[in-house]
């Protein structure tokens, strides 16, 4: 990733209607009952924050990594509105050297970058959760995204073959198309 797209992704946050104002990702809500609610969470890609705060709200010490000091301003921003705290860190996630066995719960939306799942895979706890949400193949009727930013479909069962698969899905909307999963990986 290099400085254009840091400035790109800044100017995106200064604009108004941003991601800033929108509640958590619906696959986050919608699967609050796997929470626990205990230790940490890393929220990767965090942009403005809606997940990492949502996060924080449901009892995580939460970890927000951007390359976006803006967006990450705002997440703390609105950590603050809903009255949690939130640890934020600008980072390029391209040379991001992820804690191993450090998180409990990870957070990925909206965000691919494959060369990160090795070390996503190695951050988590063993017995901790991976929720990861982004756009796959269908979503390329919609959009000229080019193929390598989609993912393949059921790349994410293949990347996390070897966790307990809790939830997952692949949605066309007509709109969209969205993969989304819920794993944990297994105790030690
Ligand atoms: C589509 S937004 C998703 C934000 C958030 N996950 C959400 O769903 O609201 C993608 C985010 O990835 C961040 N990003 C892009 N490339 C990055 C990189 N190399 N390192 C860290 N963050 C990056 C952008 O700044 C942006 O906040």
């Amino acid at each position: 990733m290099s400085l254009k797209d840091k400035e790109k992704w800044n100017r995106k946050y200064r604009m108004p209607g941003d991601h800033s104002g929108e509640a958590a990702c619906e696959w986050l809500a919608d699967n609050t009952d796997l929470l626990t609610g205990a230790g940490r969470a890393l929220d990767v890609a965090a942009g403005a924050g809606r997940n990492a705060v949502f996060a924080a709200e449901h009892g995580y010490d939460v970890l927000a990594v951007d390359i976006s000091e803006v967006g990450l301003e705002k997440a703390r921003a609105r950590a603050a509105k809903h009255r949690v705290s939130i640890r934020t860190e600008t980072a390029d996630l391209d040379a991001y050297r992820f804690e191993e066995n450090a998180f409990d719960l990870i957070l990925c939306f909206n965000f691919l970058d494959r060369g990160l799942f090795p070390g996503l895979r190695q951050a988590l706890k063993p017995g901790g959760l991976i929720f990861y949400e982004t756009f796959n193949l269908d979503h390329l009727k919609y959009t000229s995204f080019r193929q390598e930013w989609v993912l393949k479909y059921n790349e994410l069962l293949r990347v996390f073959q070897d966790y307990r698969i809790l939830r997952y899905r692949e949605v066309d909307s007509g709109l969209a198309g969205i993969a989304s999963l819920v794993a944990r990986k297994p105790s030690a």
